[in-house]
């Protein structure tokens, strides 16, 4: 599975996410962990800081000679490889898509690796721009997170309507695996209005939701994702079964649309 992280807002748990769910699969297979988001906050939740572009995604992008196993930061977590962000990936994004070549650029990059590995995950930016567009077309799936924000139902609609129409352009074939709550607070009503919203649409939501823990917050600051540092806490445990209804979803998801 290439699974991409997506949403069409910041801050609502993209990153924790990827984070928990890619750990959680390296529990049972390789994982490569790319960070397509110019904030690197994927890198900084495993403690890596790419010091500069060439030593990074930016540098990976920019430079089509350039190894991406140089850039390669081995065993960030068991079972786990990841390919760091930089701040200088939104300028190089910008040139880029100014030369057409940043649709495909993260697909290219990742192609030479893709062999040695079971699963990646991509994080991304907050918003469905063109670094979002690059990771998604690298992905054969996509999933989307909700929090209680009231927008948060029409983030998920806005996701699938990107996803629509970048594969009618053939961009990607990723599909939309699954919308998932990544805060859930249990005793609120906004985040039960949200859900009864999304209830109601033919999105693929997702039985498992991550509870709000204050664990999620410390352990960025610690640069070990909750499931890494608090497994049987139960925001970890949920992390753990929200990967497996990715990979259940992933299983049964139409192919070839
Ligand atoms: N389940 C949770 N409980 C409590 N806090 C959480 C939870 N999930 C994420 N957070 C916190 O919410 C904030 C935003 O989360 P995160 O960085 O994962 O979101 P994001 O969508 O990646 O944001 P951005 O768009 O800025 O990249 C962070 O401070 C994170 O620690
Ligand atoms: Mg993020």
């Amino acid at each position: 599975m290439r699974l991409a992280v997506c949403s069409s807002k910041g801050g609502v748990g993209k990153t924790s996410t990827a984070a928990n769910l890619a750990v959680v699969l390296g529990r049972t297979g390789r994982v490569l962990v790319v960070d397509a988001d110019p904030q690197d906050s994927l890198g900084r939740a495993f403690g890596v800081v790419s010091k500069s572009r060439e030593d990074s995604l930016a540098g990976l992008l920019e430079n089509p000679d350039a190894d991406p196993r140089a850039v390669l930061r081995t065993e960030v977590a068991p079972g786990l490889d990841l390919i760091p962000a930089h701040p200088s990936l939104e300028t190089v994004g910008v040139t880029l898509a100014g030369q057409g070549g940043i649709v495909t650029g993260i697909r290219r990059v990742l192609r030479p690796l893709l062999a040695d590995y079971d699963h990646v995950v991509l994080d991304t930016h907050g918003d469905l721009g063109n670094l979002t567009l690059s990771a998604v077309c690298a992905a054969d799936a996509v999933l989307t997170v909700f929090t209680s924000d009231p927008g948060s139902a029409l983030g998920a609609a806005r996701v699938t309507a990107f996803l629509d129409l970048h594969r009618r352009f053939e961009n990607t074939v990723a599909q939309l695996v699954g919308v998932a709550c990544s805060m859930w607070d249990k005793d609120g009503k906004a985040a039960r209005e949200v859900l009864g919203a999304l209830e109601g649409t033919d999105l693929p939501l997702l039985p498992t939701r991550i509870p709000v823990s204050r664990r999620v917050p410390s352990s960025t600051l610690a640069k070990r994702p909750v499931v890494l540092s608090a497994p049987s806490t139960p925001v970890a445990v949920a992390y753990a079964a929200l990967a497996q209804d990715v990979l259940t979803a992933y299983a049964s998801m139409p192919r070839g649309a």
